[in-house]
Formats: structure tokens, sequence, C-alpha cells
């Protein structure tokens, strides 16, 4: 396996977990009823995600070669971690907030990693794109961070009035 091989096989990583952010993100937006700012967000990432998804393809096409079905043992992780999501619970909302926050450091850490091996092979054509998918991701994790405070705040209004909280 040369430099090359690792880049094309990063590439294809990434493009997978970016197929498995959109189907997390768009889950979630459908359920969400009563936390505006937090299906805002995540409806503004969907959009950024499709441009994200759609460099990667281009960066493989550019290559020669073309994304491949998801692989288990890479997502695994991440899969365990935001299926706590996606269990019925009254505190649905905050176990999404929790995973949407660590799902976004885990896209950073792609992507730097992502941008390195670029580098490492030789291959930059698309590290400028790559940039700013990085610091979309950035701009995410900071903006989930900021919503875990207001987020926690509704849901201990909600509960305590006896209303619907959970998402
Ligand atoms: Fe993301």
């Amino acid at each position: 396996m040369d430099t090359r091989d690792i880049y094309v096989t990063a590439l294809k990583n990434t493009h997978a977990l970016e197929m498995q952010a959109l189907q997390i993100m768009e889950r979630q937006v459908e359920r969400l009823q009563r936390y505006p700012e937090m299906e805002q967000a995540l409806r503004r990432h969907i959009q950024e995600t499709h441009g994200q998804r759609d460099r990667l393809e281009e960066a493989l096409q550019g290559l020669g070669d073309s994304p491949s079905v998801i692989k288990e043992g890479f997502l695994g992780f991440v899969g365990n971690m935001m299926a706590l999501g996606h269990t019925p619970a009254q505190d649905e909302i905050l176990k999404n907030a929790y995973a949407n926050h660590a799902f976004e450091n885990f896209e950073i850490a792609a992507y730097e990693s992502l941008l390195t091996i670029g580098e490492a092979a030789g291959q930059q054509a698309h590290a400028t794109a790559f940039q700013q998918s990085l610091r979309e991701e950035q701009a995410m994790a900071q903006a989930v961070r900021e919503l875990i405070g207001p987020t926690t705040r509704r849901y201990v209004e909600l509960t305590t009035s006896g209303e619907k909280a959970d998402r």
C-alpha cells in the first residue's frame, strides 16, 4: 500500500462518514418539534454536508476512483454512539445533543487526518476544499457546543411544566 492508496482509503472513509452524517441529521431534523435552534443548526449543516460529500466525490473521481459502500468496521463506533439518540427516551434531545457534539468532533479529526494524508501523498488538488469542510465542521461543533446549555434549560422547563420535552 503506497501513500496514494492510503489517501484513497481516507477519502472513501470520510465519504462514508459524511453519508452517515446526512442520515443521522435528516432523521433528527424530521423528529424535532420543540427545539427550533437545534433544528436550524442541523438544517444548515445538512446543506453544508451535501457540499462536503460532493468535494469528496470530486476528489475520488479525480483519482479515477469512486465511493465504496459503507464499511461497518469504520462506522461501528460512531453508529453505536448515535444509536443512543434513536432509542425512544424522555431525554432523547439531550442524548442527541451529546452525540452531535461527539460526531462533529469525530469529523474534525477525520478532516485533519485526511489533510495530513493528502500532504504526505503529494495530493494537494483538493486541500483547499477540504480545509473549507474542516472549517464547517469546526463551526458546527462550536454551534452544537453552544446549544448544550440552552437546550438543556429548555428541556428542564418543558419537563417541569408537564409538557412534551423529548424532542
Ligand atoms: Fe459535520
